[in-house]
């Protein structure tokens, strides 16, 4: 008697998902990738002809997620080639390189592109976006201060057009850490708007700010000097100044503060925390 084949596991727990990179020229798209995908780092500069293709696998909770990863060239010349590769994505790693403002600003023509390249089908709330700032590697007191002026300029940009759990953290190619962070986030994120039927869930990740941290900056902009803006009385203590500045600091700090002037507001605040000690015995 003939017996029925095993049937085979059910696949139900298994997904298949397209991710696209965007992003200028050099800015490390393709070495993420490679690190992401093969484990390697690439420290020559192979400019990507057209598209590159990396495949891996990932677990979300109990799901085996197979990632197809176009990965695009930046340079304008291959538009003719990556323009068919935007469609049916799942996910976009939008990256920029932390050192190049104009690789940051140039996020905007990317997503420009994507939308023209979709035509009217375009949803782009279904899509899954991330934006790495890329290639920070020294560490240095000034390194650090970038690194945190990219990452506060990144989350505004999230926060401006409506992107999904971006990374605040520098994606720095060359550091699993980042790499295994990128993974996480970004496919728990796909995963869970597959399993939303395509809409996005509330995200965890808030990218709002506070209604105190937006009235301290607008009073920071207005105070008439430094005293008033650390909101100490004139001829106050060393103690005084400081326990204000440190109670600003915690709420401004770029790290920790997405509203719009912040940096400015917290630089603003340091500056006058100097100048007062300056001038106390
Ligand atoms: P296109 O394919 O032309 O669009 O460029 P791409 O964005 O794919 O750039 P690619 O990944 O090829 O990297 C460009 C250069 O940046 C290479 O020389 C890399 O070694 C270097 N690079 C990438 N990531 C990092 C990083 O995190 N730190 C440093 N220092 N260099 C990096
Ligand atoms: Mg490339």
């Amino acid at each position: 008697m003939e017996t029925n084949p095993p049937k085979r596991r059910d696949n139900k727990k298994s997904l298949r998902v397209k991710v696209i990179s965007l992003g200028n020229a050099e800015v490390g798209k393709s070495c993420i990738i490679k690190r992401y995908c093969e484990k390697r780092f690439v420290p020559k500069y192979l400019a990507t002809i057209g598209i590159d293709y990396g495949v891996t696998k990932v677990q979300v909770r109990d799901r085996e997620i197979k990632v197809n990863i176009f990965d695009m060239a930046g340079h304008p010349f291959f538009y003719e080639v990556r323009n068919e590769f935007y469609k049916d994505s799942q996910g976009v790693l939008l990256v920029y390189d932390v050192g190049l403002r104009e690789s940051f600003d140039a996020l905007d023509s990317w997503l420009g592109e994507m939308k023209q390249e979709m035509g009217s089908q375009a949803n782009m709330d279904s899509i899954v976006f991330i934006v790495c700032a890329n290639k920070e590697v020294k560490m240095s007191a000034s390194c650090l201060c970038r690194a945190a002026r990219a990452s506060t300029r990144c989350f505004r940009y999230a926060h401006t057009h409506t992107l999904s759990q971006p990374l605040p953290q520098d994606t720095e190619g060359r550091s699993e850490r980042h790499v295994f962070v990128l993974s996480q986030a970004f496919f728990s994120s796909i995963t869970d708007m597959c399993e939303n039927g395509g809409k996005r869930p509330v995200a965890e990740v808030s990218m709002a700010f506070t209604k105190e941290q937006a009235d301290t900056i607008r009073r920071i902009r207005n105070s008439k000097d430094s005293w008033d803006m650390l909101g100490v009385k004139p001829g106050a203590t060393r103690e005084e100044v400081n326990k204000a500045y440190r109670k600003l600091a915690v709420l401004l700090h770029p790290d920790k503060c997405v509203a719009p002037g912040s940096e400015d507001a917290f630089k603003a605040v340091v500056n006058a925390r100097t100048s007062l000690l300056k001038n106390i015995k």
